[in-house]
């Protein structure tokens, strides 16, 4: 499969940007996809502008919880009903839940219409609404079906973020600091340095935009994750066992908050393993603790999380894969670790975080 590259456009004149990127995607008729909240929040932000007067709105609940069969099922339908033809074109506004699904929606309705992505959540703009990756939960499992189907264009306007609360925020910084890891050491400094108590959001800009090329730049390599995509799996081999085993216990976490937590485990086993410096390890997990805090867990659990690490997408054959850094930028794919040294590892997360 070949996979068309998206244009990423950081915006500074939404109006104006949105009007060229629809109208690079000829089409008879115009829908806008929202969640509750961003029908609320930020709908209003873009329904004045006279090219979008008649566009169909479709809104679907907000939160993972809607990421489901039955919300697809809903904006397939409302799409049908609404007089969506092949040659139709979505805008999807909102955080990751919204252009994973919408870009799902867009992909699968009459074998796939156009889309473009309007995300308003950092971690969509850093994340979710680059590189094509598109799905649902299912069966219990998180993005367990989907496609690689890019947008025709993705819309980044950062104004979106003076809409976010602090755990939103720092939620999508943890996948800019993921980017920081894999690529250079002054970016991760400056990620660092970043003060939350007193936010410059032309600074978050700036670093917005270094991090979405970072990101953009892996994808044009590998957009189907054959090899160095992988790098944007740092953190999530453990970041998705403890956003699973917190789900299961009824004290859910953001997906970013799992990711710092998991980074600093695989930062422990990337020391251990691929000779990463202890000191880089340590700075980094004193800004993850400062900002996240602790994810609390004891020894009981080691063996539920080992079964999330085993179960995890991204493994084949059973053996749990993980991506590790030599260095800040010296990114190692494909790497295992046994249960000692993954036991050893939770250990050292406990001590170092608790
Ligand atoms: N979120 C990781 C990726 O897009 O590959």
């Amino acid at each position: 499969m070949i996979m068309n590259k998206q244009q990423i456009i950081l915006s500074s004149d939404l109006s104006a940007s949105l009007k060229q990127a629809i109208e690079a995607c000829p089409h008879d008729k115009l829908f806008i996809l929202t969640d509750e909240c961003t029908h609320e929040l930020c709908l209003p932000l873009i329904q004045e502008f006279d090219y979008l007067s008649n566009a169909c709105i479709i809104t679907i609940g907000a939160t993972d919880t809607h990421k489901t069969l039955e919300t697809l099922a809903h904006v397939w339908k409302e799409l049908g009903d609404k007089g969506g033809t092949r040659h139709s074109l979505m805008l999807n506004l909102g955080g990751g839940m919204v252009t994973d699904l919408g870009g799902f929606a867009a992909s699968t309705f009459k074998r796939g219409i156009a889309y473009i992505n309007i995300p308003t959540t950092l971690l969509a703009m850093v994340d979710a609404s680059v590189g094509g990756k598109t799905g649902i939960n299912f069966n219990g499992l998180k993005n367990e079906v989907g496609v690689f189907s890019p947008a025709s264009s993705v819309l980044i306007d950062t104004n979106f973020l003076r809409t976010l609360d602090f755990p939103n925020l720092v939620s999508g910084y943890a996948e800019m600091l993921k980017h920081g890891l894999i690529s250079t050491p002054t970016h991760w400094a400056e990620l660092l340095n970043f003060d939350f108590e007193h936010i410059d959001y032309p600074h978050l800009q700036n670093l917005v935009s270094q991090s979405v090329k970072i990101k953009e730049d892996i994808v044009t390599q590998d957009p189907l994750e054959h090899g160095i995509r992988k790098a944007l799996n740092l953190g999530h081999t453990v970041g998705h066992a403890f956003e699973s085993l917190a789900l299961e216990e009824n004290r859910p976490h953001l997906h970013g908050y799992a990711v710092a937590w998991g980074m600093v485990c695989e930062l422990y086993l990337s020391c251990l393993k691929t000779s990463f410096p202890q000191d880089k390890m340590r700075q980094t997990i004193r800004f993850i603790r400062e900002t996240y805090g602790n994810f609390e867990f004891d020894c009981k659990h080691y063996d539920r999380l080992y079964q999330f690490m085993t179960h995890d997408k991204k493994n084949s054959s059973g053996i749990i894969n993980f991506t590790l850094l030599g260095e800040i930028g010296d990114i190692r794919i494909n790497q295992t670790a046994t249960r000692k040294e993954i036991d050893d590892m939770l250990d050292f997360y406990r001590e170092a975080m608790g």
